[in-house]
C-alpha cells in the first residue's frame, strides 16, 4: 500500500530538487484515498512554507550537512518536523512513520540520526516554536523583490503568504444572491471567497456553469476595462481563460490567442461548460502574430503577460525556493517584446490592458514606465477605486491603486477577507 509521508518527501524531493512546480507533483498522491491525498498535499505544501524556519531548526541538530547517501533524509527530517512544530500528529505515528521510511530509503544508521532530531524536537517543541519569526522569504527571493518593498511591508507579505489561501469564484451574474446561495462572502470588488472545503464540482452552479474559480485579484483586470461589450478585444495570452470568460460575460467580441495548444483546449473546454459560443481562438506565439499583423486592430488588447507567478506564493509556496534572478530577466524581456508588438495591434484610442500575477516591480511599475518612456502614443489612464467597484465599497479598495495610477494588491490587501493574491495591472490608452 502506498505510504502518504513517503510519497510526501518523495514530491518534497522533487520540488526542491528538480526545481518542479507541486502542481506537478501533485498527482503523485492522487493514487491515495481522499483523506491521505490531502493530508499529503497539505504537509508538503506547509514544509515549503515553513523551508527557512525548518533549515534553521535543521542546523541546530545536525552541525554538519548530510553525507550526499542520505540526502533523502533531509527531506524526511523536513516533514518530520513540519508535521512536530506545525500540525497535530501525536508524536509516536511521526517518528515511527519516518524512521522506518529513512530506513527504506537510506540505511539503519541514517535512520537512527532521524530518530534522534525527532525526538530532540518533540521534547524541545515550545522552545522551537519562540524562534519562529514566520520566515518565508530565502536571500534569492529578496534579490528578486530588489529592495521593492520596505520592511514592514516585507514583513507583511511574509505573514499573509503563510496563510491557506480562500477559494474565490467569478459568478455570470447576480454575485448577491450567488454569495448567499453558497455560503460565500461577497468581497468590494465582487468576486465570491467560498469556505475551501469540498469537491469543487460538487459546488453549486459547477456543472450549469454558473461560475468559474479566479482569483479576487485575477478578476480585477477584465473590471478595469468598463462597459466593453460589442468591441473587439485581443486576449493575447488567454489560457486557460479566466478572462477570457468574464470578456465573454461582458459581451465582447474576444479572440483568445495563446502560445500553448494544450492549454487552449482547456479554455474551449472551460468555455463548453460555462455554456458560451465557442471562443475564436488562435494558438500562435504573440510576438510572432503580430509583428507583422495585418488585420483589422482591436478595440482593446489585454496582455496578461507570462510571468514569474511570485504573486501566487499563498497558492505556489515552493515559487520562493525554485525562482531565481535569471528568471525574472528572461519574463521581462518577454513582456517587453508582447508589449511593443500589442502596441501596433491597437486602433487609436484603443485601450492596452497589461498585467502580471507578480509581486516584482521588474514586471510591474518598472515595466510600464519604461514601455511608456519609448512609447510617446501611449499615455497612462489612472485607475480608481470606483472603475472597478460600487462608490458605497470604494473606501475598502483604496490601498490596492498606486499614486501613479496602477493597480498593485499585495497578499495582506482585503486582510478582513483573507487576503489577495498580488498582481499588477496598467490601463494604457494608444492617443496617436
Ligand atoms: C498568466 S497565463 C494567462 C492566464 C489567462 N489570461 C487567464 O486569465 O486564465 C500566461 C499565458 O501566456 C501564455 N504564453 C506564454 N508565452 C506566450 C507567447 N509568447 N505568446 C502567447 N502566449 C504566451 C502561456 O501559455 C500562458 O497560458
Amino acid at each position: 500500500m502506498s505510504d502518504p509521508r513517503q510519497i510526501a518527501a518523495e514530491m518534497l524531493q522533487k520540488v526542491l530538487t528538480d526545481k518542479a512546480f507541486f502542481s506537478d507533483v501533485k498527482n503523485a498522491a492522487d493514487s491515495l484515498a481522499g483523506k491521505d491525498a490531502a493530508f499529503t498535499n497539505m504537509l508538503v505544501l506547509t514544509a515549503l512554507r515553513r523551508l527557512v524556519f525548518l533549515k534553521k531548526v535543521l542546523k541546530q541538530y545536525a552541525k554538519k550537512k548530510l553525507p550526499e547517501k542520505a540526502a533523502f533524509a533531509e527531506y524526511v527530517l523536513f516533514l518530520g518536523l513540519t508535521e512536530i512544530l506545525f500540525m497535530d500528529t501525536p508524536d509516536y505515528a511521526i517518528i515511527n512513520s519516518w524512521v522506518d521510511i529513512a530506513k527504506k530509503k537510506t540505511d539503519k544508521y541514517v535512520a537512527g540520526f532521524v530518530n534522534a532530531v525527532l525526538r530532540k524536537a518533540c521534547a524541545d517543541r515550545e522552545e522551537l516554536k519562540k524562534h519562529d519569526l514566520g520566515e518565508f522569504f530565502t536571500p534569492e527571493f529578496y534579490r528578486i523583490l530588489d529592495h521593492a518593498y520596505g520592511k514592514k511591508t516585507v514583513s507583511k507579505i511574509q505573514s499573509a503568504s503563510l496563510k491557506e489561501p480562500p477559494l474565490d469564484i467569478t459568478v455570470k451574474s447576480s454575485p448577491e444572491i450567488w454569495a448567499e446561495k453558497l455560503g460565500g462572502t461577497l468581497l468590494p470588488t465582487g468576486s465570491i471567497r467560498l469556505k475551501n472545503n469540498g469537491k469543487i464540482m460538487e459546488i453549486e452552479g459547477f456543472e450549469n456553469g454558473d461560475w468559474w474559480i479566479q482569483d479576487a485579484a485575477a478578476a480585477l483586470p477584465v473590471k478595469c476595462l468598463g462597459k466593453i461589450d460589442g468591441l473587439k478585444i485581443l486576449d493575447m495570452c488567454a489560457a486557460p481563460g479566466g478572462k477570457t470568460a468574464q470578456l465573454i460575460n461582458a459581451g465582447a467580441e474576444v479572440t483568445s490567442l495563446d502560445i500553448s495548444e494544450s492549454r487552449l483546449k482547456k479554455l474551449r473546454d472551460n468555455m463548453l461548460r460555462l455554456r458560451f459560443p465557442e471562443p475564436q481562438t488562435i494558438c500562435a506565439d504573440g510576438v510572432e502574430y503580430l509583428q507583422n499583423y495585418k488585420g483589422e486592430p482591436f478595440d482593446i488588447i489585454l496582455l496578461d503577460a507570462p510571468c514569474s507567478a511570485t504573486g501566487t506564493l499563498r497558492r505556489h509556496p515552493e515559487i520562493v525556493h525554485i525562482k531565481t534572478t535569471s528568471d525574472i530577466e528572461k519574463q521581462v524581456n518577454l513582456q517587453r517584446k508582447l508589449l511593443n508588438v500589442a502596441a501596433n495591434a491597437l486602433k487609436k484610442d484603443g485601450v492596452l490592458l497589461y498585467c502580471v500575477c507578480s509581486i516584482t516591480q521588474a514586471e510591474g511599475e518598472e515595466q510600464i514606465r519604461s514601455f511608456l518612456e519609448s512609447h510617446s502614443e501611449f499615455k497612462l489612464c489612472p485607475l480608481k477605486a470606483n472603475d472597478i467597484c460600487d462608490t458605497d465599497k470604494a473606501s475598502q479598495i483604496t490601498d490596492i491603486f498606486t499614486k501613479e495610477g496602477f493597480i498593485r494588491t499585495l497578499p495582506f490587501h482585503l486582510s478582513e477577507y483573507g487576503g489577495i493574491d498580488s498582481f499588477f495591472i496598467a490601463k494604457l490608452r494608444k492617443v496617436a
